[in-house]
């Protein structure tokens, strides 16, 4: 039979093998992202559409191409986020976390939505793990921002990647810059798409990160922002500089990257790895210092970054960097017959409550089949009750290893200790 519908493309099922080893990434991160004080945010997947309109930037391909928009039954146009940072801000500022000291240190993990050309490494539905850090003006803070990130991918033992950093100034520096690229573009407007035509004139920036290959060519030589910046943006990012040599990081200037959303003030950066194709960039972030305000805050300077979690996987995967798999069934119990079947559904429990990793048919399949199945899952242990076990209450344990049996009772109290008493024992000593 014909299969009703598949997962819509771009969005991927993760089984349970893939999703234990993203359970122990994450778990990394978690660890990691405590070392640096940061506490998880927890926040919707969809807001009111205006929230990403305003922040990530009218202009953007986000805003313009990718988002999922949609009215709700209210008459609401409701989107899926597109990215993490505007639910943080706006959570930050509906529950006036910044009265609770500074700096306010966040981390998420979350979907995000965007309507992409699907490739690898670009989804539809893709995850992220972000970090905010809202407070601090100090060129310290996006050094440290930068260096939790570097700090992770050298737990995770990820090799070969870049960081590479700029810096697009502030609104002052923005407007001359802005004026410079109006000029540079007016020479070539009918080689740039319609989209980027509409830009020309409100934000020539986005024509930088526009990701049709003819503006990208009409781009290639654009005026670089790095030479527009004012004495106050320029000491910031010189700044930032020395604090990453003070932490001995290697990173290259990259004077064309500008981000493709439009919060960004001063610093903004990327990590890059050329081991999984066009999409390597593993996390991009920077600062924001506008959009606490933009978003109707008080001024509150801001930075923070995400990475993709689909591409770090694959580059880790790439790498060849083992994680754990997921641990095995400590004792299965095959039984014949209702009886027995009730038995080993107790038993289960019984050792299930002292954390013991138990299972018990629930296929009514034969013993054979049964066995088979302990076999599979890599069972260490298995037991078999029929009516001869019930009658006696004892049945035969067997090491699958070694294949040894040891005699053990099935009386409640005494079958946990005896099972740990031996799976205890089986353990090679050290
Ligand atoms: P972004 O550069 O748009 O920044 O996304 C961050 C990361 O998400 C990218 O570097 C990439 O690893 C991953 N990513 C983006 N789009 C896709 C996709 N379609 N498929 C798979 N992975 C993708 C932000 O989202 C900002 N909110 C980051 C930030 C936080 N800036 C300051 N704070």
């Amino acid at each position: 039979m014909a299969l009703l519908t598949q997962a819509p493309k771009g969005t991927q099922d993760l089984l349970p093998e893939q999703t234990a080893h993203w359970q122990t990434v994450e778990q990394v991160i978690r660890e990691e992202a405590a070392l640096f004080g940061f506490g998880e945010i927890r926040t919707p997947v969809f807001e009111h559409t205006e929230l990403f309109q305003r922040s990530v930037g009218e202009t953007t391909d986000v805003v313009q191409k990718e988002m999922y928009t949609f009215e709700d039954k209210g008459g609401r146009s409701i989107t899926l986020r597109p990215e993490g940072t505007a639910g943080a801000v706006r959570a930050l500022l509906e529950h006036a976390m910044y009265n609770d000291g500074l700096p306010v240190k966040l981390y998420y993990f979350t979907s995000c939505y965007r309507y992409e050309k699907p490739q690898a490494g670009r989804l539809r539905e893709f995850h992220q793990f972000g970090i905010e850090v809202f407070g601090p003006a100090s060129p310290s803070a996006d050094a440290d921002v930068i260096c939790m990130v570097n700090s992770l991918y050298n737990r995770l033992q990820i090799k070969n990647f870049s960081l590479q950093i700029n810096s697009i100034g502030c609104p002052e520096c923005r407007a001359k810059y802005h004026q410079a690229l109006k000029e540079y573009f007016a020479g070539s407007v009918d080689k740039l798409c319609d989209t980027c035509k509409g830009r020309l004139d409100r934000n020539p920036m986005r024509i930088l990160d526009c990701k049709n290959p003819p503006c990208g060519e009409v781009a290639k030589n654009a005026p670089v922002v790095l030479d527009y910046l004012c004495n106050d943006c320029h000491d910031h990012f010189e700044e930032v500089k020395s604090y990453l040599d003070l932490a001995g990081l290697s990173y290259q200037i990259n004077p064309t990257i500008v981000r493709g959303l439009d919060y960004y003030t001063r610093t903004v950066f990327e990590f890059v790895s050329n081991e999984i194709g066009s999409q390597g960039t593993l996390c991009g972030g920077g600062r924001y210092d506008g959009l606490v305000q933009e978003m109707g805050g008080k001024p509150l300077p801001a930075c923070g970054c995400a990475m993709g979690l689909e591409r770090l996987m694959m580059v880790m995967q790439n790498q060849g960097i083992e994680l754990p798999e997921p641990s095995k069934c400590e004792l299965f119990i095959a039984s014949i017959g209702n009886q027995a079947q009730k038995k080993a559904f107790l038993l289960a429990r019984q050792m299930q409550e002292r954390s013991v990793f138990a299972l018990f048919d629930t296929c009514d399949r034969s013993l054979k089949a049964q066995m088979k199945y302990a076999d599979k899952i890599g069972a260490a242990f298995t037991l078999v009750l029929g009516e001869d076990e019930l009658a006696s209450g004892r049945a035969q344990l067997k090491n699958m290893k070694t294949g040894e049996k040891t005699e053990i009772s099935l009386s409640e109290e005494e079958f946990a200790s005896q099972f740990l008493t031996a799976s205890t024992d089986s353990l090679p000593s050290l």
